[in-house]
């Protein structure tokens, strides 16, 4: 049987999953081409992709690109998201950059590999209505996500809860108050993954776990007191889901995002990828488990307040959130004031009752915008 290539776009193709993707296209040259290309400002990233896999086509968020032969630029994501000539598109945006054209993706019938979680977390219902109208399914890249999708792979419904793991970021162990001075240099080391600046932040202050509790409670329908959270310092279970009968699954591997990268692309295939490492149970040590303590992480129940009370405030903690994150880490303010920035901003929004697709940009981009200026009230010096 002569396998067909898959003809990929790449959206955030510059970014920690961008670059992963295009090592799962390395190594799979028979089977997955690269068609189009999209980075925000690393020119010289993007223009280097562009030489080694020589895309259709390309878009550069800074402007155009100078001398890249062959390749025709396309001025906007949502066109780029829904060329004829794409059969997967891979959306590794960061924050609400990759919402329009997830849904220009959905709405043209094309599969969407989904790393960007702000895009659910801004406008879930949209997204999931755009996938079900089209019949275009979400294929989760996110490791939680991948991991609960692949747990329920060949069950028929009967979930009883979904317990994602979390492996409680940089400060893990540190009491809340110890964290004032901590820099944005010590805030991005995380203990188990090397991811971008943002998510790395928002693993240090748990609100990527609430994120990834309100994408869970979308992707999969289930309701948010159904969801739990569980502290996994070495991020070995990347999720796991209990169905009815008490019988827990659990889905393993080591903490690599090329694994839920590579399951995406090539769902429902399983491929042979002889590049990446692979999980050594004799020698992968003792797994342990913690309850989330709340008090150590104010951002994650204040954002999954927010998911569950719907409309536009999961969009406005999205929107605080990614101010609170630049301006930590800008020097601007203390990692200890990203719940307050958040909190601030939240109290200062007034919801809109049944939210369109507008309403929740715009109130993502009205909290990004308040947050920014709550900026002086946190300062530093
Ligand atoms: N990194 C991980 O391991 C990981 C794991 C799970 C989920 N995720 C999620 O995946 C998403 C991407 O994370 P990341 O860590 O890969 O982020 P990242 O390293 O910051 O990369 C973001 C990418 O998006 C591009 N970009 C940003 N704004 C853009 C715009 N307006 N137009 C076009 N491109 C734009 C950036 O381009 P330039 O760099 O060229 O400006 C970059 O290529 C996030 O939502 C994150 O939560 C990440």
């Amino acid at each position: 049987m002569v396998e067909r290539v898959k003809r990929v776009a790449i959206l955030g193709s510059t970014g920690s999953v961008g670059t992963q993707t295009l090592d799962i296209v390395r190594s799979f040259p028979q089977s997955l081409r690269v068609v189009a290309l999209a980075a925000g400002r690393n020119e010289r990233l993007l223009r280097d992709q562009v030489l080694e896999f020589k895309p259709s086509y390309v878009h550069a968020g800074s402007g155009r690109l100078d001398s890249v032969d062959g390749a025709t630029q396309i001025a906007n994501l949502e066109d780029l998201a829904c060329l004829s000539d794409v059969d997967l598109v891979v959306v590794a945006t960061v924050g609400a950059a990759g919402l329009r054209p997830t849904l220009a993706a959905l709405g043209a019938g094309k599969p969407v590999a989904l790393a960007n979680k702000e895009v659910i977390v801004i406008a879930g219902d949209h997204v999931m209505a755009a996938s079900r109208d089209s019949g275009a399914p979400i294929l989760p890249v996110d490791s939680e996500p991948s991991a609960v999708w692949q747990c329920l792979a060949g069950e028929s419904g009967a979930v009883g809860r979904l317990i994602i793991t979390a492996s409680g970021g940089a400060f893990r162990g540190r009491s809340w108050d110890s964290l004032a001075n901590v820099s944005p240099e010590e805030a991005l080391k995380h203990p188990t993954w090397t991811m971008g600046r943002k998510i790395t932040i928002d693993s240090a202050t748990l609100a990527n776990k609430a994120f990834e509790v309100i994408e869970a409670h979308y992707l999969f329908d289930i309701p948010y007191d159904r969801i739990d959270v569980v502290i996994h310092r070495q991020s070995i279970i990347h999720s796991m889901v209990e169905f009815t009968d008490g019988s827990v699954k659990a889905q393993i591997g080591p903490p690599d995002m090329r694994y839920p990268i590579q399951f995406a692309l090539f769902y429902p295939e399983r491929q042979a990828n002889p590049s990446l490492p692979r999980f050594d149970a004799a020698n992968a040590g003792t797994l342990t488990f913690e309850p989330m303590d709340p008090e150590h992480y104010p951002c994650f129940q204040m954002i999954v307040d927010c998911g569950k009370r719907g409309g536009t405030w999961p969009a406005v903690a999205a929107g605080a959130d990614e101010a609170a994150v630049d301006l930590f880490l800008d020097r601007a303010i203390r990692f200890t004031s990203i719940p307050e920035v958040i909190k601030t901003t939240l109290a200062a929004h007034r919801p809109i009752a049944n939210p369109d697709l507008d309403d929740l940009i715009g109130a993502a981009e009205w909290a990004r915008g308040h947050a920014l200026a709550l900026a002086t009230g946190h300062a530093i010096r």
